[in-house]
């Protein structure tokens, strides 16, 4: 399975997560994966860091053939990384276009690159999962996050597409749309802006953890979800009902 952003937070979650059912992990990201690799390894199968800008359409094909060289075969893509870390609710006004644009390349055409990149050899296995992470920000419109919040509509939109032209080879596309989830993350408010408000509560009152969606990816790569595509599946307590 090749998971981005692996390094830490909810990549990493999954990857010892998928580890423990037993799949060999690639973990990919701009960031050290080698803390990832060897939490995998414990997890007693084989995991191999990798250093790759999901934007990079080059380092991404080196990637998948490595992979391929190294297992023969891709069972699962998790599209899970994005700039998301760092980022300060602003004012419309003040939105950074560069940052909008950086955004949408990680986030959005990221996603796609790393799709295409493994749908040859999906497509000779004749079976494939592909899972897209989203946001239940997109439900839930947030003030001040509009490059953001698009960039994770654009993934739910993007999985759609993928599923009715991949289908046909066995490739199943979905997306998993997380509450606010404490994974090390931090997105702060421009303290110029008033207070958000207007929060929904959660059904479940208490905080999400990444080891909460661990379950759901579990379940998208494995065949008990073979007859599931172009879904989005909200884990996020009760919080935003989809
Ligand atoms: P995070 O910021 O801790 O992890 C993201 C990882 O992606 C980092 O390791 C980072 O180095 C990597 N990354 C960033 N740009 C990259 C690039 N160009 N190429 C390769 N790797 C790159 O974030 P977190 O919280 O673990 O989020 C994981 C996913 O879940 C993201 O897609 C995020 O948008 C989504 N999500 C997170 C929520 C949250 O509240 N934490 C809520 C909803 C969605």
């Amino acid at each position: 399975m090749i998971i981005t952003g692996a390094a830490r937070g909810i990549g990493q979650a999954y990857a010892v997560a998928v580890a423990n059912e037993g799949a060999n992990v690639v973990a990919v990201d701009i960031n050290d994966c080698e803390e990832t690799a060897r939490m995998v390894i414990a997890a007693g199968t084989e995991g191999l860091p990798v250093h790759v800008d999901v934007s990079n359409e080059y380092e991404v094909k080196d990637m998948v053939r490595e992979t391929i060289k190294r297992f023969g075969r891709i069972d699962c893509l998790v599209n899970n990384a994005a700039m998301f870390d760092g980022l300060t609710y602003q004012p419309i006004e003040d939105v950074d276009l560069e940052q909008w644009d950086r955004l949408f390349q990680v986030n959005v055409k990221g996603t796609f690159i790393c799709a295409r990149a493994v749908v040859p050899q999906m497509r000779t296995q004749g079976y494939g999962k592909i899972v897209n992470m989203s946001s239940s920000t997109v439900l839930a419109g947030v003030t001040g996050f509009p490059h953001y919040v698009a960039s994770k509509g654009a993934v739910f939109a993007l999985t759609r597409s993928l599923s009715k032209e991949l289908g046909p080879y066995g490739i199943r596309v979905n997306t998993i749309a997380p509450g606010r989830t404490d994974s090390g993350a931090l997105v702060t408010m421009n303290p110029n802006s008033p207070p958000r408000t207007g929060r929904a509560a959660r059904s479940i009152d208490r905080d999400e953890i990444p080891e909460d969606l661990t379950g759901t990816l579990v379940y998208l790569a494995s065949a008990d979800s073979d007859f599931v595509t172009g879904q989005m599946i909200s884990v996020n307590g009760g919080d935003m009902l989809y």
